[in-house]
């Protein structure tokens, strides 16, 4: 215990909260309770989404769209019904504006493959340019370097700066007449940087440039709303907000879903088929190919439920405290560098470190000895960690069952390793 936490206000129940997660009860290494602070990795999953997948199974379970039968309509409703919850959660002007993926990283690479199929004016050609930011996860960065190399379109980026933020110094420069798309992410999944939004878009939208957010380590944390963001894209995926596995989503703004191609043909996508050409569903189900994720939709809808009840605004108030006292107790661990900014301010509950030349694998499985879960690597980030010269980095994410005690174990946990190394 520690100075640190007096004046920590805005803390959710988090004793009601861990009821609901079961894993969080589990132990490891002859009886040690795990202490879980990767959710920017993964999230836990609470016991009504887990209900909502067995219920969706054992009663409703059927293929959607297809079946005139009473359980293919219910699965068609329920699947359909998360769509609902879903634009609701992200305040879409309209519910046939989300389009359902397998994971952020697909829903990204929907938005390269949309536009590099599309005619002008969205056409991404050799005369053109794309823009992304060197903070990104590869999932923001492969999909646009592979649509460069098929178009001939120039990929330019944005810098960081020492202290962990977008360098916007040279926006002019960097978003041009030329730039088709502005590609960047809300949250840093290793930096833990909230970007200045605002400032791109409005750039963006002086040049006609389109804007897609990676939305991925926000839509999880704070209050997601696509019209006052006002991008034209915006990814997100289930896993990391409480809901499971296999299930992303895209946001696009209803004019640019109608007018831009399908990536993936097949069955469900189509309005008619000829041996000679098809016509196309209308969005979202044009970008929905094959039998969907239901099951997962369902979750995610249960999801989206779960944390609606908790509310947004407070599960951000909480983040905000538990990182303001844990990058005051981090940085009281000496040789500890906080590799982002090293402040609660513009920030979120993602805060990557190095601890003196300990390599982050060995911090890593010594804090796992203790039951401490931490993400180490360059955590599908790697221009960022080449950015500060350094090969990895260990990374502790907090969500809403996260606690003070859980910082101060963590902060007992590198003492212990320093210790251990020397
Ligand atoms: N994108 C996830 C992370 O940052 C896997 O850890």
């Amino acid at each position: 215990m520690t100075d640190a936490r007096q004046g920590l206000t805005g803390l959710l129940d988090t004793e009601a909260i861990r009821k609901d997660f079961p894993i969080l009860d589990r132990t490891v290494h002859d009886g040690k309770k795990i202490l879980y602070l990767d959710s920017a990795a993964t999230s836990q999953k609470p016991r009504q989404v887990l209900d909502a997948l067995n219920t969706y199974y054992e009663r409703h379970n059927a293929n959607v769209h297809r079946g005139v039968y009473t359980i293919a309509e219910e699965a068609t409703a329920l699947y359909e019904g998360a769509r609902d919850k879903v634009a609701a959660f992200i305040n879409a002007p309209s519910r046939d504006e989300v389009i359902f993926t397998k994971n952020a990283s697909e829903s990204l690479n929907l938005v390269a493959n949309m536009l590099g199929w599309a005619d002008e004016p969205y056409r991404v050609d050799r005369d053109t340019e794309i823009v992304t930011t060197e903070m990104e996860h590869h999932s923001n960065i492969v999909p646009w370097q592979l649509l460069s190399q098929r178009t001939g379109a120039k990929l330019k980026w944005f810098g960081i700066t020492d202290d962990g933020r977008l360098d916007l110094s040279n926006i002019d420069e960097i978003i041009t007449e030329k730039t088709k798309i502005v590609s960047f992410t809300l949250v840093s999944n290793i930096l833990g940087t909230v970007n200045p939004v605002e400032q791109i878009i409005r750039r963006a939208q002086q040049v006609g440039a389109l804007v897609c957010i990676d939305a991925s380590q926000a839509a999880p944390h704070m209050v997601l709303d696509v019209q006052a963001l006002q991008a034209d894209f915006v990814a997100f995926t289930g896993h990391k907000m409480v809901g499971p596995t296999g299930i992303g989503v895209l946001w696009g703004r209803q004019e640019l879903l109608e007018d831009l191609p399908p990536f993936l043909g097949g069955g469900e996508m189509i309005e008619t088929v000829s041996m000679h050409s098809s016509t196309y569903a209308p969005a979202p189900h044009k970008f929905e190919a094959g039998t969907p994720p239901i099951a997962q939709a369902v979750g995610l809808g249960a999801a989206v439920d779960y944390l609606s009840s908790i509310g947004m605004e407070k599960i951000h108030q909480h983040e905000k405290a538990i990182t303001e006292y844990a990058v005051k107790r981090l940085l009281e661990v000496p040789d500890l560098r906080i590799i982002g900014p090293a402040t609660a301010e513009d920030r979120g509950a993602t805060i990557s470190f190095t601890l003196g030349d300990i390599h982050p694998h060995d911090v890593g499985q010594v804090l796992d000895e203790m039951g401490i879960c931490v993400r180490v690597g360059h955590h599908c980030a790697r221009p960022v960690c080449l950015r500060y010269g350094i090969p990895a980095t260990t990374r502790a994410s907090f969500y809403l069952y996260s606690t003070p005690s859980e910082v101060d174990a963590l902060v007992d946990g590198l003492e212990h390793v320093r210790n251990f190394f020397g």
